[in-house]
C-alpha cells in the first residue's frame, strides 16, 4: 500500500507536462543511445523550474540567486538599451519566467504591450501577478505558439533559456518561431548563453559558485547546460538575411557582478526590412 501514492506520483508528473504541451515531439526525443543529455529540458522543468516562482524577488525566482538584484537590474536594462526598444513598443519574451527582464524594461520605458511565454506554471503565475496588463501563456519556445499576439513584436527576447534546451536543432526552430511573431526590422535579443569555447571555464565557475548557494541543483551530465558557438547563431541569422552583432557580458556588465558572465555570451539579431534582399545561404 505504501507504494501506490509514489506510484500515483509518478505517473502524474509527467501527464501534467504533456498537458502543457512541453514534452518533446516524437521526432524531437533523443534516446540515451543516441544523446547523453536526453530529455534534460523536461529534467530542469519537472526538478527545478516548476519549483520556482516563490522566491520574494523576481530575478531570484528566474534563477539569478548568484547576484544581487539592482546589479542583475542594471545589467538586464544595459542590454536592452543597446536593442533600441522604445516607449510602446511591443515586446515578446521567449521562457520570461515570473517576469523579471520585463519588470526591468517596464521601468525604463511607456506603455509596452507585453507578452511572454515559459514552460513552467509558477513562473508564469508570477509573471501574471507582477506585470498584470502583460499577456502571458504557459507553453515550451519549442513548441508552435499556442496563441499570436495581437501586433507583431518589436523586440523578441530570450534570455537564459537555451541553455536548458535538449538540442541545437530546439533552439534553431525557436528562433525561427521568435522570427514569426516579430516586425520587419525587429530586434531579436538572445541572452546569456553559454559559450561552447569556454566550457571549461563555466565548469570551473559553477562548480565554486554553485558551491555557495543553497538553492542550486548540483549538475551531472543529464542535467548540465547545452553549450552553443557564436558561429552557430550566425548561421542562423544568415539564413534569416539578418544582421547579427554579439554583446560581451565585460561591456553590459563592466563590475563584473554576474559571475556566470565569464562564459556567457549575448547577441542581438536584427531582422531584414520587408523589401530588404535575403542574403547568401
Ligand atoms: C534562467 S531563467 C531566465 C528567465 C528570463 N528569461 C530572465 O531573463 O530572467 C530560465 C527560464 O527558461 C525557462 N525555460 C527553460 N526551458 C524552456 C522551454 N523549453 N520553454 C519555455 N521556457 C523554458 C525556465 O522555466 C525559466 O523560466
Amino acid at each position: 500500500m505504501i507504494f501506490l501514492p509514489v506510484i500515483l506520483l509518478s505517473f502524474a508528473a509527467p501527464v501534467l507536462a504533456q498537458d502543457a504541451g512541453v514534452r518533446p515531439q516524437p521526432e524531437q526525443t533523443h534516446t540515451p543511445a543516441n544523446n547523453p543529455y536526453a530529455d534534460r529540458n523536461y529534467r530542469w522543468l519537472t526538478e527545478v523550474w516548476q519549483k520556482k516562482g516563490g522566491a520574494a524577488q523576481p530575478h531570484a525566482a528566474n534563477g539569478y540567486d548568484i547576484v544581487a538584484a539592482d546589479a542583475w537590474s542594471a545589467i538586464m536594462a544595459n542590454m536592452l538599451i543597446k536593442t533600441g526598444v522604445a516607449d510602446g513598443a511591443t515586446v515578446f519574451d521567449f521562457g520570461c519566467g515570473g517576469g523579471s527582464s520585463c519588470l526591468v524594461l517596464n521601468k525604463m520605458r511607456k506603455n509596452i504591450s507585453f507578452y511572454g511565454i515559459d514552460y513552467s506554471q509558477s513562473l508564469i503565475e508570477r509573471a501574471k501577478k507582477e506585470l498584470p496588463n502583460g499577456t502571458f501563456w504557459t507553453q515550451s519556445i519549442t513548441q508552435p505558439l499556442k496563441q499570436q499576439p495581437a501586433t507583431k513584436a518589436d523586440l523578441v527576447m530570450c534570455s537564459g533559456v537555451f541553455l536548458y534546451l535538449d538540442s541545437p536543432k530546439d533552439v534553431e526552430q525557436s528562433i525561427l518561431t521568435m522570427a514569426s511573431v516579430a516586425k520587419p526590422g525587429a530586434k531579436i535579443l538572445l541572452g546569456d548563453i553559454s559559450d561552447s569555447e569556454k566550457k571549461h571555464v563555466a565548469d570551473k565557475i559553477r562548480g565554486e559558485v554553485h558551491s555557495k548557494v543553497a538553492t542550486k541543483v548540483s549538475s551531472d551530465d543529464s542535467l548540465d547546460h547545452l553549450y552553443l558557438s557564436r558561429s552557430f547563431f550566425s548561421d542562423i541569422a544568415n539564413k534569416l538575411g539578418a544582421g547579427i552583432e554579439f554583446i560581451e557580458f565585460a561591456d553590459v556588465d563592466p563590475a563584473g557582478s554576474y559571475a556566470n558572465g565569464a562564459y556567457r555570451f549575448n547577441a542581438i539579431i536584427t531582422l531584414p526590412n520587408a523589401h530588404e534582399p535575403r542574403t547568401q545561404q
